[in-house]
């Protein structure tokens, strides 16, 4: 126990000793820690106390900068003060001089004033006439002078735009015409049917009955020619001589024909003519572009191809207004196709007039409209021979491509005895005006000139004596196309110079 005691006073002693070393070592640590800290402070503070001091003298420097700065603008502010006050003293000048000068001016024109005036009262006194009147007098005068001017100005312009209206216009014709290279639309269908041997001619000869129930059905006349066995067939009704040469045909073929079968055999000849004409027709037509026209279209087209009018082939003369129209219309840039299909069937009406009552181009138009053709198209139809107001270019055009069409050398014909007939007419017309002396048919019977008697005539009655001439042709000729009336009266004074 005694052991026990002492070792624990022991080992709590020792403890005791333990802690006050470890006491003391800890103040000799917290006085090293303190010495530093202090020391560390010192450090700072004399860090900060340099920095403080920088900034103090760059502080200094600045404003003394700033006191410089400021120094040599308030010298600069003097010096433009001082510019600004010389200017303002200019100004003044300046303005000072502008009042006077404009004093001097108004002073002026008041003395011009004055002398106009006075110039005006001079004036008045001498033409005897106030200003008012004179100032009228130099209107009127100067109105004149640029009506005058006015008027030649525009004459020349007018007979400038006419001179280049036509030079266009020949142009244009010119290179129509020079493109069409159509072929002569003049019919050259025959008459003349020829039998294939002298029996068949002779066998058709021997009942003449039936020849004359052909003519009778059929509207023709048949004349046998015995020379070269053959018939002359013609008609007021091209298609039906067509239809009467096809049933000769059929009878010259047949060796037991009789008037039993002549009706069955015209029948067949009026149908297979009929296919022909529709197909005549649907080919045309399909040349123009136009495809599924109606059989009756087709066939009216067809007929176009059997009717003519001085010599001219009508389906040809469509054909031709066709390409000169669409020509045309392709230069003045008008619709080409529009024109092309109105040319084409201006006279369609033709193959209807000499069965229906009526004028070609009303019944061309009719017939169009009825069978679905719009208005520009029928319209052309309807206006060629002004029956109407002409309302769309296209239809205008077609006018002239038919004239062109009609007019070309060669395009029409007519027998030596019609023209023989028109020349004695247009003669015989002339020498009944009791005014005219001598007169003379020119360019083949297209012009008539006719001499007035100058002692018995004045000038008045030239344009009476044409305008009678015109209206006496235009009733009792029948002649294609124009004919022009030239009326000539001429005054004539001789004096003759004999050398002394
Ligand atoms: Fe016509
Ligand atoms: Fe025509």
């Amino acid at each position: 126990m005694i052991e026990l005691i002492i070792s624990f006073f022991l080992s709590t002693g020792l403890f005791v000793l333990a802690g006050k070393l470890l006491v003391s070592q800890a103040h000799k640590l917290e006085k090293i820690f303190i010495q530093d800290a202090q020391d560390q402070i010192l450090e700072i503070k004399e860090l900060n106390s340099n920095k403080i001091e920088g900034y103090k003298q760059s502080f200094q420097n600045t404003q003394s900068s700033i006191q410089d700065n400021m120094n040599l603008s308030q010298e600069s502010l003097e010096l433009l003060s001082q510019k600004l006050e010389t200017r303002q003293k200019k100004t003044e000048l300046v303005s000072n001089e502008i009042k006077e000068l404009e004093l001097q001016h108004k002073e002026i024109l008041e003395k011009e004033k004055d002398i106009i005036s006075s110039a005006i009262k001079v004036l008045e006194k001498k033409v005897n006439k106030s200003k008012e009147d004179l100032k009228q007098e130099i209107i009127k005068d100067m109105d004149l002078k640029t009506r005058a001017s006015c008027q030649t100005d525009l004459t020349y312009y007018v007979e400038r735009t006419k001179k280049f209206q036509e030079r266009v216009s020949n142009n244009i014709l010119k290179s129509t015409i020079q493109r069409v290279t159509a072929e002569s639309s003049v019919d050259k269908s025959s008459r003349i049917l020829k039998m294939p041997s002298k029996n068949s001619f002779q066998r058709i000869l021997k009942d003449p009955s039936i020849l004359e129930i052909i003519c009778q059905t059929l509207g023709v006349e048949i004349e046998p020619l015995e020379r070269d066995y053959s018939f002359r067939v013609s008609s007021f009704i091209m298609w039906n001589s067509e239809i009467a040469k096809k049933v000769l045909s059929k009878m010259a073929l047949s060796f037991k024909f009789d008037a039993s079968k002549l009706e069955a055999t015209i029948e067949a000849a009026k149908k297979e003519f009929q296919r022909h004409l529709i197909s005549v027709g649907k080919k045309a037509l399909a040349e123009l572009g136009l495809k599924d026209q109606s059989p009756y279209v087709c066939e009216i087209v067809g007929r176009l191809n059997y009717r003519t009018s001085y010599g001219q082939n009508i389906l040809k003369h469509s054909f031709e207004t066709a390409y000169l129209c669409s020509l045309i219309a392709a230069q003045l840039g008008a619709d080409q196709k529009v024109a092309l299909l109105g040319g084409f069937f201006h006279d369609v009406g033709k193959a209807l007039d000499q069965e229906v009552e009526g004028s070609h181009d009303i019944l061309g138009m009719e017939f169009l409209k009825e069978n679905g053709f719009p208005f520009e198209i029928y319209h052309p139809a309807h206006s060629h021979h002004h029956a109407v107001e002409i309302e769309t270019l296209e239809a205008q055009i077609v006018i002239i491509g038919d004239k062109l069409s009609a007019s070309r050398q060669g395009a029409r014909t007519e027998s030596m005895e019609m023209y023989l007939q028109r020349v004695q007419g247009l003669e015989r017309i002339a020498r009944e005006e009791k005014l005219v002396q001598k007169s003379f048919a020119v360019s083949a019977g297209r012009e008539i000139r006719a001499y007035l008697n100058n002692n018995q005539s004045k000038d008045s009655d030239m344009s009476k004596v044409a305008s009678n001439m015109a209206q006496k042709i235009q009733e009792e000729l029948v002649y294609p196309g124009k004919i022009k009336v030239n009326i000539i009266r001429e005054f004539t004074s001789t004096s003759i110079a004999n050398k002394k």
